[in-house]
């Protein structure tokens, strides 16, 4: 335990009288005293000074005003009468944010109360660093430097890898390190074949964009690393993996977050590639059939680390802001009603250029006819999988509106800029999620039509 000792004490306290005083308070505790606290004007006394050296901790000084406005359990008129604050011990633990675990214990002299703190949070300059690393980590595609990579920084890039978190401690991760050219081309050549299906699959506006894009350095960096998973490691009895299987994969995942991280501090970038067919990469790379692949990444040292997603640079995507992305107590009850907030955005709302979506409300896969067809389905029943059909089951009127709302933000975000909102369907839900598109569409200063 990390303990605070909060001390009032007269001028003059023989420090044996403290000291048992202070023994006598920690007797059911287990945990070192990190810090003790008093009022001003107490630092000097003999007795404090010699504690606070016994105890190898730190001492701190609050003022009366301080210590008068905490709410301490056992206040006492005499000391308020003497010192101007109700309490001077329990005040002081609480003040300096602890929990108080031992009230106020009395000597003929002093008293002490004991607090438990949170274990410590890194000092802001570290901090900083740690939110620099995570805000500056950047999926880099361009501007590699031929340079190699020393095998110490790679271990070090590793063993970050390798310190994730895993389900059950399960670890399912391995990092096949590639390095020979000719397993390279060959896994270019599955990512080219990609690029060019997803091409064909976009709108001619989109496609336009999207061929301004790079998508992988797998040829421009000395080094890839394909991280794989193991769903089955561990044996039959991983714990906390057995009511949900995808814990083993979402592990692989953060193994490669670290690793990304890692290697942003260590000034190398890291391009995560998923333009694949998995089990294409692991034929090429001659995986065993058990051995899956999770993440494709091109590693190396390079000119610059962008300041914004290239992404956003690009103007394909944009971020979606945090507080679209926080809901307290229940889904849907923000900081702001969404709808209230897209109402108030589509006063001042940008008009937007971009892509034109036709989302059918209602109806399903059936009516994917055209590249920029987006169908909502509200049945209960969950579609088969396709990322041209947006599964939104409203349960009320109000929640389609919601829904509305939140595609049509979510689509402004993916380079949408006009919306063509059709009802293939006669039901209160339809026509509400309908007018969600609407206000959302406004919002965004996307313009909204129908056919
Ligand atoms: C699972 C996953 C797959 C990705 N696949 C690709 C990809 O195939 N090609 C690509 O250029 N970027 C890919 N990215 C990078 C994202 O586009 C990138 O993380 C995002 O635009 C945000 O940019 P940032 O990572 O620089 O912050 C992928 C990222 C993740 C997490």
């Amino acid at each position: 335990m990390n303990l605070v000792i909060g001390v009032g004490l007269r001028s003059g306290t023989p420090y044996a009288e403290l000291s048992d005083l202070v023994t006598s308070a920690l007797h059911d505790l287990t945990g070192n005293v990190h810090l003790v606290v008093t009022r001003k004007g107490r630092e000097t006394e003999p007795a404090l000074q010699q504690l606070v050296e016994q105890l190898g901790a730190e001492l701190r000084i609050l003022s009366t005003d301080e210590l008068a406005d905490q709410p301490a359990p056992t206040p006492s008129i005499q000391v308020e009468d003497l010192t101007g604050t109700p309490s001077v011990a329990e005040a002081a633990v609480l003040a300096v944010g602890a929990q108080l675990v031992v009230t106020k214990q009395q000597s003929a002299n002093a008293t002490v109360a004991v607090g438990r703190l949170p274990a410590p949070g890194y000092q802001p300059a570290e901090r900083e660093i740690v939110h620099r690393v995570i805000a500056e980590r950047r999926d880099v595609r361009r501007g590699f430097l031929d340079v190699p990579i020393d095998d110490a920084l790679l271990t070090r890039v590793l063993e970050a890898a390798h310190r994730a978190p895993s389900v059950g401690l399960s670890q399912p991760w391995d990092f096949l390190v590639i390095r020979d050219l000719a397993t390279r081309r060959k896994v270019h050549d599955l990512a080219t074949a990609q690029r060019d299906a997803f091409a064909a699959s976009l709108p001619d506006d989109r496609r336009a964009a999207f061929d301004g894009l790079k998508i992988e350095a797998i040829l421009d960096t000395p080094m890839n690393i394909a991280v794989t998973c193991d769903p089955g490691r561990g044996g039959r009895h991983v714990l906390g993996r057995h009511a949900d299987p995808r814990t083993t994969w979402f592990s692989a995942a953060i193994a490669i977050q670290n690793l990304w991280l890692a290697a942003r501090a260590e000034g190398l970038g890291v391009g995560w590639v998923s333009f694949f067919e998995p089990a294409e990469v692991a034929g090429v790379l001659d995986l065993p059939a058990h051995i899956e692949l999770v993440g494709y990444l091109c590693i190396g040292y390079v000119d610059e680390f962008a300041a914004a997603p290239e992404l956003v640079r690009s103007g394909w995507a944009k971020r979606r802001p945090l507080a679209w992305a926080i809901h307290h107590e229940e889904w849907g009850r923000r900081d702001a009603s969404i709808v209230d907030d897209a109402l108030q955005a589509g006063q001042n709302a940008v008009p937007a250029s971009g892509q034109r979506v036709r989302v059918i409300v209602g109806g399903d896969a059936t009516q994917l006819d055209e590249a920029d067809a987006l169908v909502v389905d509200l049945h209960a029943d969950k579609p088969r999988a396709d990322f041209g059909v947006l599964w939104r089951p409203a349960r009320t009127p109000a929640e389609a509106v919601e829904f509305g709302v939140e595609i049509a933000r979510d689509l402004a975000l993916q380079g949408v800029g006009q919306l063509v909102v059709q009802l293939a369907e006669e039901s209160e839900c339809a026509e509400a999620l309908a007018r969600g598109l609407k206000v959302g569409a406004s919002a965004c200063g996307l313009t909204h039509s129908t056919p």
